[in-house]
């Protein structure tokens, strides 16, 4: 459908006139918030590269690249730290393609891998899961996609790499829902793979796109040919369309049909091939981001939901990075849009705080750069400056009491104990983990007995810079150690006195975190599984709400 905006129109819905609901339900409708999820290598870097150069959001090939380099060459924190600049411009960038309005969140992945990576999940409203076709479904995917789950969010998939040698699609399309537990529905069917890649049949439109190798700009176009009997394919390709079209009468005849509300309901996934350095599938991953992929959808909130096409502003901070100047404790909240208009130096209220602040330097991410922005709507992500006085999970409205649920911790993977070199610094110790554990930087444990303090992370990199931040903004020289804990879970019951039972039979595995919940650090996964089969008036989480 068209979609028309004038700026007459936003400065009288600006104004407060009677036009603005239909403008904003507009905004929202041609709005698409996703991110990516793929194990390291797969080509996250190349598609997000090309999705930008399709657009036109970047000119040159090789700048997302750069970026990606340039964070990656060390796992040294100082140097991570001059790129924060490149890492807070990369977080979320803007781009616009047929007229939609499409913000591309990034997930970081390799030493970045951090609580982050699962809490964008939680501000997307699709997802794009990239596969090494070579290698199928891998680790990291898998956690990804679990996470995706919570929220049964919409899954486009594409399978990678098929100029190279890779394994069977159908074997792929089998592990996928074995391991995954989805449903496929492809959309396109590669024509060989590696040196006789062919190009992909498109199964809905009934036509073949040629694959051509090494093209890097923007406006590439691949030759189609219509219909799967047409005799030119024939010519072309003798060998080839005998395979393909007994695969795609395997494929008709075994896999699902596309269902967009199945789709819609995280239960089934389109799938497509390609290969993303080559630019070939690209295009189509747009189309099925911007034709299927929802729109921002109504969030929950402790008192009830919200539609995103609700006049007044409201949104939620789901991530924090540490800016460009730590002597200031300097931070960018990120926070998604959920419902109405925002507008730079618009007055809204910080719900946990109670208070009123003015948000006039707001800062948006276009691909490019990193720009002020003017006004968002429900999908938009914008970033907040402040001084360390922000939360994971705060919610910000222009008034009404609405506290968004769906932004979880995650029980962490890896676990350090923390030690002081100066014992004199230990308030200092307290003053920065329980800030850093508010930002979601890391996690805080202190066991009932025993003194030292537990962190636990998702990613390891998150100790390096937690030790780092805590030496040059608190000033403070601590040690991570190596613990015997190897899981941590949430405890809760309805039973006070099993709860009080626990906590005195098991005090050294017993901790609180720093919003004070009572959590299980289990030494490994057989213990985990006793204790849980012991107290079976508890329940054991993996994850757990913004207190
Ligand atoms: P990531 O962000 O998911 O970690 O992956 P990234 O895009 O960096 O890609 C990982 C490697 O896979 C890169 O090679 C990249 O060039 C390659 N790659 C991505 N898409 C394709 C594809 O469609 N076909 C083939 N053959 N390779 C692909 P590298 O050698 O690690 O880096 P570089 O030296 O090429 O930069």
């Amino acid at each position: 459908e068209e979609i028309e905006v004038t700026s007459q129109e936003h400065q009288e819905a600006a104004a407060g006139s009677a036009k603005a609901p239909a403008l904003i339900a507009r905004e929202v409708q041609r709005r698409r918030t996703f991110g990516i999820i793929s194990h390291p290598d797969a080509g996250k870097t190349t598609l997000t590269e090309k999705l930008l150069l399709f657009s036109g959001a970047i000119q040159m090939a090789g700048t997302v690249k750069a970026r990606k380099s340039a964070r990656h060459a060390t796992s040294d924190w100082m140097e991570i730290e001059k790129q924060r600049g490149i890492s807070v411009a990369s977080s979320v960038m803007q781009f616009d393609f047929r007229d939609h309005i499409i913000n591309l969140l990034d997930t970081p992945g390799h030493q970045d891998f951090s609580e982050d990576t699962y809490r964008v999940l939680t501000a997307v409203d699709s997802a794009l899961m990239v596969i090494d076709a070579a290698k199928g479904v891998e680790a990291q995917t898998i956690k990804l996609l679990d996470v995706c789950r919570m929220r049964n969010t919409p899954i486009v998939t594409f399978m990678n790499k098929m100029d190279r040698e890779t394994r069977d699609p159908l074997e792929l399309l089998d592990e996928l829902e074995s391991v995954l537990k989805i449903q496929c529905a492809p959309v396109t069917w590669p024509i060989g793979m590696g040196k006789n890649f062919r190009g992909v049949y498109h199964l809905l439109r009934d036509e073949v796109l040629l694959f051509r190798a090494g093209v890097e700009s923007a406006n590439q176009s691949f030759e189609v040919i219509k219909g799967i009997d047409n005799p030119r394919l024939q010519e072309m390709f003798p060998l080839e369309m005998d395979q393909l079209r007994m695969e795609v009468e395997l494929v008709n005849g075994a896999s699902h049909p596309f269902d967009l509300d199945e789709f819609l309901a995280g239960i089934q996934t389109p799938v497509f091939f390609g290969s993303a350095i080559n630019n070939f599938g690209v295009r189509e991953i747009l189309s099925a981001l911007v034709d299927w992929a929802p729109p921002p959808r109504e969030r929950d909130a402790t008192v009830r939901s919200v539609e995103p096409t609700e006049q007044p502003f409201s949104g939620f901070v789901f991530k924090i990075q540490a800016n460009m100047d730590p002597a200031h404790r300097d931070r960018i909240a990120f926070l998604r849009v959920c419902s109405g208009r925002f507008e730079r130096g618009m007055k809204v209220k910080h719900l946990r705080l109670g208070r009123e602040v003015k948000v006039s330097s707001v800062v948006t991410f276009m691909a490019s750069s990193r720009e002020q922005v003017e006004e968002a709507y429900a999908g938009d992500i914008i970033g907040l400056p402040n001084h360390g006085n922000m939360q994971i999970g705060d919610s910000f409205s222009e008034g009404e009491m609405l506290q968004f649920t769906g932004i979880p911790y995650f029980a962490p993977d890896f676990f350090r104990s923390v030690r002081i070199r100066n014992p004199l610094k230990i308030k200092q110790l307290h003053k920065g983990l329980q800030q850093l554990g508010e930002e979601g930087a890391v996690q805080v444990f202190k066991p009932v007995q025993g003194g030292e303090l537990v962190l636990g992370a998702v990613g390891v990199l998150q100790f390096e810079v937690v030790a780092s931040r805590l030496m040059n903004e608190y000033g403070v020289d601590a040690v991570f150690e190596g613990t015997s804990i190897s899981s941590a879970r949430w405890v809760s019951s309805e039973d006070k006195k099993a709860l009080a039972d626990f906590e005195n039979s098991l005090g050294h595995n017993v901790a609180y975190d720093a919003a004070g919940n009572m959590a299980y650090l289990a030494t490994s996964g057989v213990n985990l599984r006793l204790t849980q089969e012991r107290w079976p008036q508890l329940t054991f989480h993996a994850t757990r709400e913004h207190a």
